[in-house]
């Protein structure tokens, strides 16, 4: 007689989805305005580099069981303001990382960089070390909107960090952001135009929001009003469309072959351990996924490690019933969609968890389905959040 296993409801990996490291670096020259981001001014202080990298070493090592045997795709060096580093620094950060963990021999390492920190030699040194792909916050080439925004940055060095990038590293993003203080359309296309004439093959397009604890929430500058942010929007992407970029998630647009792999693979629900100063981490195991969150203050962090050899803040297992929600959040911001399948292999949890919210949705006309593929309509785009949210009820 033949004995059939009862089908797991729960969560079960054959293998584990791909694993990604994430690594914040979180001073800059100067606080944004605008920015939420776990940044903090060394205005007052040298640049604590060795004691950074000194306790990058102790996390990245107490991380190690947590990853055993797992290669790197991606490497990801986001802050603040990593472009900080000094030369040296960043090649002793990634030799650390190649000692210690496997990594692809192909893997996109990304460094974010900011053009008012940018500097030949040191570009150079950082491409040498490994970094295959830069991300530029240029946010914009007009010198008002920069001033408005309290960047570091002026025109000049924002068109000298774009035409450098381009020269150095075979892989560039440029991060835009639209519907500024007073801004009109023109303005936000004619910032377009000029990042595309570098010929950059990656584009991130953000609108600027208030986010609350900033001084621009406290005191708002007056912005284009919701309906005007939309056609910047929608200008933008009608823009990039014609240049052969493809709006491929929420902000972000690639030539086809360009997408950005290490935020594909979180789009994607894949793993990723986070290190350094309020990283947040996901990883999945036989039966259970965690998430991880390392001490925020970049002074906690480091007492953190030096105290109790470890950086964590929070270390908890994701309950089975929020997985589909997770994954909704994360999958439904691509654009051209996700193959049914994915569901399976990215939260270990059978289909059937999926499929009846997925089902609903579809007859509200917020998702479009065939036998491959699942995708936001865009209706289920434009109202992105009330179609995650149906996973958060339904569960
Ligand atoms: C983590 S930041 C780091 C980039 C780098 N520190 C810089 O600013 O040059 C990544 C991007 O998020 C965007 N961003 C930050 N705060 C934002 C806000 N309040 N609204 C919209 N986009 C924002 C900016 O385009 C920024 O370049
Ligand atoms: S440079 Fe970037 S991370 Fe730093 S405060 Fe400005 S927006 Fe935030």
């Amino acid at each position: 007689m033949q004995i059939v296993a009862p089908p797991r409801f729960g969560v079960f990996f054959d293998q584990p989805p791909p694993l990604s490291l994430y690594i914040h670096f979180p001073w800059c020259v100067r606080k944004c305005p605008y920015c939420d981001f776990n940044s903090h001014e060394f205005r007052s202080v040298d640049l604590p580099e060795a004691s950074y990298l000194k306790a990058f070493e102790a996390d990245l090592h107490a991380a190690l069981p947590s990853v055993w045997g797992r290669r790197i795709e991606t490497v990801f060096i986001g802050g603040g303001t990593p472009s900080l580093l000094s030369a040296e620094g960043l090649d002793q950060l990634l030799t650390m990382v190649r000692t210690l963990l496997p990594l692809h021999v192909d893997a996109e390492i990304t460094m974010e960089a900011n053009p008012g920190t940018v500097e030949v030699e040191r570009f150079k040194a950082y491409r040498a070390a490994g970094v295959n792909r830069v991300s530029l916050g240029i946010q914009s080439f007009n010198p008002q909107h920069l001033k408005v925004l309290g960047r570091v940055h002026d025109a000049d060095e924002a068109r000298r960090a774009a035409s450098l990038a381009q020269e150095i590293f075979p892989r560039v993003n440029l991060d835009l952001m639209y519907a500024l203080p007073h801004q009109i359309q023109a303005e936000a296309l004619e910032d377009l135009e000029i990042a595309l004439s570098f010929g950059t093959t990656h584009l991130s397009c953000y609108q600027l929001t208030l986010e609350p604890n900033t001084p621009f929430h406290r005191h708002p500058p007056e912005l284009p009003n919701s309906d005007e942010a939309a056609e910047i929007g929608d200008a933008i992407t009608a823009r990039l469309d014609h240049a052969g970029f493809r709006h491929y998630e929420t902000s972000a647009y690639a030539k086809p072959g360009a997408e950005c792999l290490h935020n594909l693979n979180y789009w994607t629900f894949g793993d990723y351990l986070g290190l350094g100063p309020g990283a947040h981490g996901k990883l999945s195991y036989r039966d259970h996924v965690v998430r991880e969150v390392r001490h925020r203050h970049p002074r906690a962090w480091m007492d953190a490690i030096a105290d109790n050899n470890s950086a964590l803040q929070s270390s908890e297992r994701v309950p089975d019933k929020d997985l589909p929600f997770e994954f909704a959040m994360n999958a439904f911001r691509l654009t051209e969609g996700f193959s049914l399948d994915l569901f399976n292999r990215r939260t270990g949890l059978p289909i059937q968890r999926f499929l009846p919210t997925l089902d609903a949705l579809e007859k509200k006309g917020l998702v479009r389905r065939d036998t491959k593929c699942v995708a936001p309509t865009e209706l289920g785009s434009r109202f992105l959040n009330d179609l995650i949210q149906a996973f958060l009820r339904d569960a």
